[in-house]
């Protein structure tokens, strides 16, 4: 298994670009289930990206490689020679319906095959994906819509059969605004009959991206980015080229890099606005950001300050930058809370980030982070995607030597992250983790 051996101490300096956005990549991926052909650029090299092709072909979806374009992509570090980010894809001949509790389990986006498939070919076999280290994440609010819209769901050995005569809009109000469920509803309402309105939706940047590509290929959609989305149902979708938009949480990852050790970093292609919750903290904590057109340039703050935060759906602060956020807070003058309210269990770096020397106390959802702490080196277990990126930037911050062990989570959705931070200066390599 991989690690990271990581030295800390060393200033961030230069500029790196920011990825496609893996949760915009993995719906828009998805909805080629929908059918017709369409391509896209800016797809991160993801193993959630490769698992989600490899599902697609087995769904009999053809992906090739479209014609690489000069200068579309830098060779910057952190790009995989292998890798092209742009992706022709058209649906083949097979029907198949069923998503296999193999690939499943290794990445719950799985479910989202589970609207294109029932609103073009009527029938889907998904296995139910568990719970997972972070949470229970129940799917009982995607069935629900679909049961609404006319599918007849039921639940035999682990799998979801669903199936439907065609499936109908209607009025589909969620009890929490669901973003795997809000672009699961989207993807089938944009092929059933009549109008489809979703009340309470997740309104993420990704939720429009996914809009915004479906809207291009002629779906009738509006509302998305605010807590109504009407959908009218059409026959077929058009043929597209579409850019995927930049990874929010890629970004503010090296933003809190940046407001740890930075020396000027400046991160490119990305745009300010889907990233002003994470900004907002980070300039309470005592940062200053200068933003110019597709960039933002931020150092380290001298002397960081506590802040509370409480996770939320968007426009909040992210659940996925939560840990990320800890390291800085772990050092800065004087003490932080931060209440996740999106997931359960979603605190397991605490303990790992607790041995290298931070003070940080739970009680139930809350986490209590002391601050002025000193981080030392030690070895470390990532236990998700990114409470492995909150461990990685605990390392670059502490004294000494750290390894972050199982890195395979960090792989899911950061496209080559020792790469990226190597090239800023960061003192990281990968290795082989060293079984006893
Ligand atoms: N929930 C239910 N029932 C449902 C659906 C959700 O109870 O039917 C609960 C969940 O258990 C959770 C809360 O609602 O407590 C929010 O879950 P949501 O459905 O919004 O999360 P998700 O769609 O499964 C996406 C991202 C996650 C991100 C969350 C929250 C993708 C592929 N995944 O998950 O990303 O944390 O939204 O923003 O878009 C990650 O990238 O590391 C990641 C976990």
């Amino acid at each position: 298994m991989d690690a990271f051996r990581i030295v800390g101490g060393h200033p961030l300096r230069g500029s790196v670009r920011i990825s496609g956005s893996k949760n915009a990549a993995l719906p828009i991926l998805f909805s080629s289930l929908l059918g017709g052909s369409f391509s896209l650029s800016n797809i991160p090299c993801l193993r959630d990206v490769k698992t989600t092709l490899l599902l697609l072909e087995q769904l009999g979806i053809r992906i090739s490689v479209a014609e690489e374009t000069p200068g579309l992509r830098d060779p910057s570090p952190g790009s995989d020679s292998s890798w092209s980010d742009r992706l022709e894809i058209s649906e083949g001949e097979t029907s198949s319906f069923e998503a296999p509790y193999d690939l499943v389990r290794t990445m719950r986006a799985s479910v989202l095959c589970l609207g294109p498939l029932l609103a073009r070919r009527k029938k889907a076999r998904v296995s139910l994906p568990g719970g997972c280290l972070i949470g229970a994440r129940p799917i009982d609010m995607h069935l629900k819509a679909f049961e609404r819209m006319g599918a007849t769901i039921t639940i035999h050995h682990g799998y979801i059969d669903a199936e439907t005569d065609g499936l109908e809009g209607c009025e589909i109000s969620l009890p929490y605004p669901t973003v795997t469920g809000t672009e699961n509803i989207m993807m089938a309402a944009v092929l059933a009959k009549g109008k489809t309105t979703v009340t309470n939706a997740a309104e993420e940047p990704e939720i429009v991206d996914l809009a915004d590509f479906l809207v291009a290929r002629g779906a009738r959609i509006t509302g998305a980015g605010s807590s109504t989305i009407r959908i009218e149902g059409v026959d077929r979708l058009d043929p597209v080229h579409f850019s995927v938009m930049f990874d929010r949480i890629e970004a503010g990852t090296f933003l809190v890099g940046a407001a740890l050790l930075g020396d000027e970093v400046t991160i490119r292609e990305v745009n300010p606005a889907p990233l002003s919750s994470i900004l907002d903290v980070l300039m309470a904590m005592g940062a200053e950001a200068e933003s110019r057109p597709g960039q933002i340039t931020m150092s380290a703050i001298r002397n960081p300050r506590g802040v509370s935060i409480r996770t939320l759906p968007y426009p909040g602060f992210p659940t996925d930058m939560q840990a990320q956020i800890l390291p800085l807070m772990a050092i800065a003058k004087g003490p932080s809370t931060v209440v996740e309210t999106v997931f359960e269990n979603r605190f397991t770096h605490v303990m790992e980030m607790n041995r290298m020397g931070a003070n940080i106390e739970i009680h139930g959802s809350q986490a209590m982070v002391r601050g002025g702490s000193r981080l030392e080196g030690a070895a470390v277990m990532a236990s998700d995607l990114r409470a492995s990126a909150g461990l990685v930037l605990a390392g670059l911050i502490a004294e000494g030597e750290t390894e972050v062990r199982r890195v395979y989570h960090i792989d899911r959705g950061y496209e080559a992250i020792e790469k990226k931070l190597e090239a800023l200066g960061a003192r990281i390599k990968r290795i082989q983790e060293e079984l006893p």
